[in-house]
């Protein structure tokens, strides 16, 4: 998410009518996996209620201290390895449901006496033997201890098993479970995929296990420290093809009773974690590859690799492969990597261990359709979920409080991977943009947390899910590319190296990283003020970020926790007393300074004091996870640079003073005049860097005026400035007619574009309709280039009626690519007629029309478009118990939705409804939202503040330079 919540940076483009381009916000991972369908009374495949026990004991007793009213398993039980048969039905059975039928046999070494077998069981039908729901013996074939009374505890998601006598310490035993499940549509655990192809529905059976869902697949101890070997056996129906983490090893024709069908077994998996298992049947076919000795294969449906949309994804996977090997120093742990493209996948990838699974736009490429925004995702992505092979699935961090050292980790280096398959795109610098600006947004609040979490606050399913927000993705690849930049590179991949080495097959907790590190440090005598563990704990377990304030004229340094709102109250003590030991790089001119430490609240450093004709320039490249204020002087030389000569700052630094200006100039820092007048310089600006930052720090002003007599002024001066970025694109690409060569002069086109024709610049609107209309005329041949589909479709659908919607809506149904019918999913949203949002709303609640999975981002993306945000608020409004109960299950994400739906709120009385929404559901619950209300009250009474003392100086600024 999400980014995937990430809704991929060229989709920013949307914003042209929405107003906001909050939809770069949207991110994949927001995609999060919501347990809350749990709580409802789950009725089984066979339609009896799984909350019945052989023994009568009620499924939800209220929580008490036995072991299966805890989450957490108890440590005298570990597994070893699983014999796994499952066969799901990609046909519907009598009751008229998709079933899947399988067995387990886990064996498992007693390490503790006990009488107690707790397995997690989630969702299934176990059958009974001898009146009890599990059968014991002992690996070595003597007499078991019996079972006294077995039954399922469905809040805790256990197979529970009391036995007449204890288990011994140091044997092993072999527990089998039969059962049946319920191949659901809800994106978790083995569910079904659904398509049509040639007029055909086609079922896809497949799996999403991370975080808590293998439990829903078969009987597992279900945590990621329980390591074990997996064989896996599948049965399925004949031509179909099986797929899982190991290579198939033998695949027979056989017959189940009159059935017809395959089974294919696959080689047993390395010791591994239950999150990382997948295994797949469809009708899919393959591209593949050799890498060395590893196999590389593409899957998809057959029309998408017949027309060769696998190919790119297939083309930088060796490469990326080869990347890591390198990086790491570790060679990749298994014979085959096999990538997959889903229709239907709550996420945006998962990296099971040999079978990474994708949404079909996270993978699929076609250079006649896709922009080259869908290509850097594929790119990343991919190197995302490869890097995750090495670190997260070899080496796994213990527990889930942990996760945002494996996601941050793979969000830093996926960077790295991508950058080296695809050199000349320039995208290590993206990674400022992408996540440090936007998690510095998440991380100002008070309401923000730090990455690390304690044990044991991360217990339900539902509060692991919650970690996968932008904290742990986006700081914590922040903070690693902080920690990899100060040790340099050389140290932090040789601390990496001895770490993955070290615990291979086994689990860690985040310091062990920091051990290997230090032992780095010390081996090359990197010179540091600190221990690695003393750095980088001011920065995991404090939240929030400094803002180092530098006067120039003394050289005195200080830092503060930075916070959006100044007035806010943070209610979590840190033990740091919110200080950091801040790296600080700098450069006066173009001269570069001795690197400094920050290590106490206020410091001098006479190096950078300046003389009257220098200026002085810090955090370069942003390197550091902090923000930089300045005396006056100096932001009026640096001011004086951007107007003057402004290359002679580097570009990510004029991204950065832009977004440093607004964010200080939001927290009171600095007047809100000087952020405005870092733009003035803008209408010389050609780099998609310092535009993007303006652009999304803009779009804040447009939320909080595009509905009051600022916004005329406003869109004045945005025309001004943009104007030059149109005529300049309009030269470079002969009128329109080629792509320019940079990847960021390609994203940067779009926003002259956008911007140009949001703006009102004639030129522009008529540009784009007439690509639309001559679409439109002829639907077999789009005359858009891939790059500028998003910002013509939404421009054309809002400056349209009906006729141009529904022409969008039925292009959207036709698509052979996930990724243009994405494209216009976003833009049916920019619509201007009421009558079509409205009819849109109601179109993401009937997953026929739009698919579960995209519901949240459609919903947000219409509360993005000014005339759609109340329409959006009071559909989420309505609806909302029925959201949340009936379409709660894995595909919806509520703190995107909520944050979405909010982001313009901005008076008192937004704030009366908020508080009233909260009061009004609180029964029926927010789930993995509850923060995002938080948040979302804060963001709007620090919205209503802003208002109140901006409002008139914002009015004159713009006045004064756009009359
Ligand atoms: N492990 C995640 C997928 C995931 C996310 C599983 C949330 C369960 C809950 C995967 O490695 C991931 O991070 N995917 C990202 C892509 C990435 C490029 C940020 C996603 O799905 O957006
Ligand atoms: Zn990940």
């Amino acid at each position: 998410m999400g980014k995937g919540f990430f809704i991929s940076k060229a989709i920013g483009v949307v914003g042209i009518v929405l107003g906001a381009g909050a939809v770069a916000t949207i991110i994949a991972l927001s995609v999060v996996y919501s347990q809350e369908k749990a709580k409802n009374v789950e009725v089984s495949p066979t339609g009896n209620p799984t909350t019945t026990t052989t023994t009568g004991v009620p499924a939800t007793t209220p929580p008490s201290n036995e072991p299966w009213h805890k989450y957490r398993l108890p440590d005298s039980l570990l597994p070893v390895s699983y014999e796994v048969s499952l066969w799901p039905r990609l046909v519907k059975n009598a009751e008229g449901l998709y079933i899947f039928t399988g067995s387990s046999d886990v064996t498992f070494r007693c390490v503790k006496e006990t009488d107690l077998i707790l397995i997690h069981s989630n969702k299934l039908n176990l059958t009974s033997d001898g009146g009890y729901l599990a059968t014991l013996s002992v690996l070595d074939g003597s007499k078991p201890p019996a079972i006294s009374e077995s039954w399922l505890e469905v809040r805790t998601q256990y197979l529970v098993v009391k036995l007449k006598e204890n288990l011994k310490a140091g044997q092993s035993y072999v527990l089998r479970t039969v059962f049946t499940g319920e191949l659901a549509d809800d994106l978790g655990g083995f569910y079904r995929s659904v398509y049509i192809e040639d007029g055909v529905e086609k079922v896809v059976a497949t799996t999403q296990m991370q975080p808590t869902d293998a439990r829903k697949a078969f009987p597992c101890f279900d945590e990621p420290a329980m390591k074990a070997i997996f064989h896996i056996t599948v049965t399925h129906p004949r031509g179909t093809v099986a797929l899982s983490n190991g290579k198939d090893i033998e695949t027979v024709n056989t017959t189940e009773g009159t059935v017809e069908v395959t089974r294919t077994k696959f080689a047993p998996t390395p010791k591994m974690s239950t999150y990382l298992l997948a295994f797949i049947v469809s009708d899919y076919i393959s591209i593949d590859k050799m890498e060395g000795d590893v196999s590389i294969r593409i899957f998809a449906r057959r029309k998408a690799i017949e027309a060769g949309q696998g190919e790119y994804a297939l083309n930088v996977t060796g490469p990326i492969l080869r990347f890591f090997e390198t990086y790491y120093n570790a060679s990749y742990p298994l014979p085959k990597s096999d990538q997959i493209a889903l229709p239907d996948f709550n996420a945006g990838a998962m990296e099971n261990w040999g079978l990474i699974t994708y949404r079909e736009t996270a993978l699929l490429y076609d250079p006649d359709v896709s922009s080259n925004g869908n290509k850097e995702r594929i790119a990343t992505i991919i190197a995302h979920e490869l890097a995750h092979m090495w670190f997260g699935n070899l080496v796994t961090l213990k527990w889930w409080n942990d996760l945002w050292l494996n996601e941050g980790f793979a969000s830093y280096v996926e960077y790295l991977g991508a950058d080296d398959a695809e050199p000349e795109w320039g995208i290590k610098d993206l990674i400022v943009l992408g996540d440090i600006h936007r998690v510095f947004a998440v991380d100002a609040l008070a309401s923000s947390h730090p990455l690390s979490s304690k044990e044991d606050e991360i217990q339900r399913p539902e509060q692991i899910s919650e970690l996968f927000d932008a904290i742990s993705y986006s700081k914590g690849a922040s903070v690693l590319r902080m920690l990899s930049n100060f040790l340099s590179e050389e140290v932090f991949v040789m601390g990496l190296s001895t770490y993955l080495n070290q615990f291979a097959f086994n689990n860690t907790v985040y310091t062990d990283l920091w051990d290997h590190l230090q032992m780095a440090v010390e081996k090359t005598g990197t010179s540091l003020p600190a221990r690695v563990h003393d750095i980088m704990n001011r920065w995991v377990l404090q939240m929030g970020f400094p803002v180092v304030s530098i006067d120039t004229a003394t050289g005195t340094v200080t830092q503060q926790h930075f916070l959006l709102d100044p007035d806010s109250v943070v209610n979590r003590p840190s033990e740091f007393e919110y200080v950091w030991f801040v790296p600080i790089t700098w450069q006066k001119n173009s001269v570069s300074g001795q690197d400094f430490w920050l290590l106490k609240k206020t410091d001098t450093n006479m190096d950078m004091k300046v003389t009257v004709d220098q200026w002085l320039l810090a955090n370069l490249n942003v390197s550091g996870f902090y923000r930089v204020k300045y005396d006056i002087a100096n932001y009026n030389k640096l001011l004086k640079q951007l107007t003057t000569a402004h290359e002679v700052i580097p570009v990510i630094n004029r991204a950065q003073l832009i977004d440093d200006a607004f964010n200080l100039a939001r927290a009171k820092h600095v007047p809100t005049t000087l952020a405005l007048d870092m733009t003035r310089y803008l209408n010389k600006e050609r780099e998609y860097m310092p535009w993007e930052s303006a652009l999304d720090n803009l779009d804040f002003f447009y939320l909080m005026f595009d509905r009051s007599e600022i916004y005329g002024l406003l869109q004045t001066y945005i025309r001004r400035q943009v104007e030059p970025l149109f005529d300049y694109y309009k030269a470079e690409t002969a009128d329109w007619t080629k792509v320019p060569d940079r990847h960021t002069d390609q994203y940067n086109q779009v926003n002259a574009l956008s911007k140009a024709c949001s703006t009102g610049v004639p030129a522009c609107t008529e540009l784009i309709q007439a690509w639309y209309s001559s679409w439109m005329a002829d639907p077999q041949n789009n005359p858009i280039h891939p790059n500028l589909r998003s910002v013509v479709y939404c421009s054309a659908i809002g400056a349209g009626g009906v006729v141009e919607w529904d022409f969008g809506w039925r292009m959207f149904k036709n698509a052979s690519i996930a990724i243009e019918a994405d494209k216009l999913r976003a833009a049916l949203a920019c619509a201007s007629q009421p009558w079509l949002l409205n009819r849109y709303l109601e179109y993401t609640l009937n997953a026929n029309l739009i698919r579960k999975q995209d519901a949240t981002s459609t919903i947000v993306y219409i509360a993005s478009n000014v005339v759609g945000q109340p329409l959006a608020w009071d559909f989420m409004r309505a609806n909302w118990a029925y959201i949340f109960n009936s379409y709660g299950g894995g595909s919806f994400s509520f703190s995107n939705l909520i944050n979405g739906v909010t982001k313009r709120f901005s008076t008192e009385f937004d704030l009366k409804q908020l508080q009233q929404f909260k009061v009004d559901n609180a029964g029926v619950g927010f789930g993995s939202g509850t923060l995002a209300v938080e948040q979302s009250i804060e963001r709007t009474q620090a919205n209503i503040k802003w208002l109140k003392d901006n409002r008139d100086n914002v009015q004159n600024w713009l006045k004064e330079f756009s009359p």
